[in-house]
């Protein structure tokens, strides 16, 4: 029996590439480049299966693709706000992620990017390599404690309890949520969490406030103007969810008025296009969306792609199937 066509969109981790070759009839993206729409129906068209990532746009004009042979969307990534599901499902596609697996990894992340803003350790970097550090002082780059204070998690998913673990055992901070679908109650077992009834009751309280939830319109710049007035002067927003949870526009206008703190970014609304006022400034910390950039992670999502297609090809429903 032929092995299924298999397209990948970008490069992978090499040991999951090796594996695909190996086991389906694989067309790798060998320059890695982004594919445009017409490259996408095309792969639509020609594969059983195509692989996308968080960075492909598979739309409804993508999935209107004339003679369309793919069956399977086997996206590499937890987030699926890049594929509109509901034209995928029209298109009778089925649609998988890779929850889990990087859970541990992007909680890492989060807390990176709130120990530098808060230690103000780009900033510090950037300073020493510009030859601008003229040795110790007891008023030099003063930052922000971080032991001790409130935690604020919008969303309370896998990753934002990895975040509250780490941050409530860690560093003794104290931990409030607020989700519209909350945990069930042996998820928060033993983490010491509040919960709130909004996010403006997160925002009043937090010190930190760190983004979990998901993309897409539900959740579109619900963190804008108002939810910065709703925050204490000194806070700072971790965001390691998705860009356009933010209203980058009111960032900028709350991190130069002083309305908060500071931001740690690893996601952006127009990703990789990055606001240019948040470039400019020395109170924000900013990444290349890289939650799940480990060899170790990349290599797990990779497999649990590898997984789900197989599990499709076989004639099961797939383990992480959306759709
Ligand atoms: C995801 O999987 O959704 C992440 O954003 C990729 O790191």
């Amino acid at each position: 029996m032929s092995k299924p066509k298999v397209i990948v969109t970008r490069r992978w981790h090499p040991e999951v590439e090796a594996v695909l070759v190996d086991r389906f009839d694989t067309q790798l993206n060998d320059d890695d480049h982004s594919m445009s729409v017409a490259e996408l129906q095309d792969a639509l068209r020609n594969a059983d299966a195509v692989l996308p990532t968080v960075c492909d746009k598979v739309t409804a004009e993508v999935l209107g693709a004339d003679n369309m042979r793919a069956k399977i969307l086997g996206s590499n990534g937890v987030g699926f706000n890049h594929i509109d599901l509901d034209a995928a499902k029209a298109a009778g596609l089925t649609v998988t992620n890779t929850p889990e697996v990087l859970t541990d990894c992007t909680a890492d992340l989060a807390l990176t990017l709130l120990l530098a803003i808060a230690r103000r350790s780009g900033e510090g970097e950037r300073h020493l390599r510009n030859g601008e550090w003229t040795g110790w002082r007891p008023t030099h780059m003063m930052g922000s404690s971080v032991t001790g204070k409130t935690l604020g998690l919008i969303g309370m998913g896998r990753i934002a309890r990895a975040v509250a673990a780490r941050a409530a055992h860690g560093f003794n901070m104290k931990i409030i949520f607020h989700d519209p679908f909350p945990p069930r109650a042996e998820d928060i077992a033993g983490l010491n969490v509040t919960q709130c009834t909004s996010p403006e009751e997160v925002f009043a309280q937090a010190d930190f406030i760190s983004l979990h939830c998901p993309g897409g319109k539900e959740t579109y710049h619900l963190i804008g103007s108002e939810a910065f007035k709703a925050m204490k002067p000194g806070a700072f927003l971790i965001n390691t969810a998705r860009g356009d949870v933010v209203d980058e526009a009111a960032l900028v206008t709350a991190l130069e008025s002083g309305e908060i703190a500071g931001a740690g970014l690893d996601v952006f609304e127009q990703e990789p296009t990055v606001n240019p006022g948040l470039l400019q400034m020395e109170n924000v910390v900013l990444l290349p969306h890289l939650g799940s950039a480990t060899q170790e992670t990349r290599k797990a999502m990779g497999m649990r792609v590898v997984e789900n297609i197989e599990a499709f090809f076989a004639g099961d429903t797939p383990r992480d199937k959306l759709v």
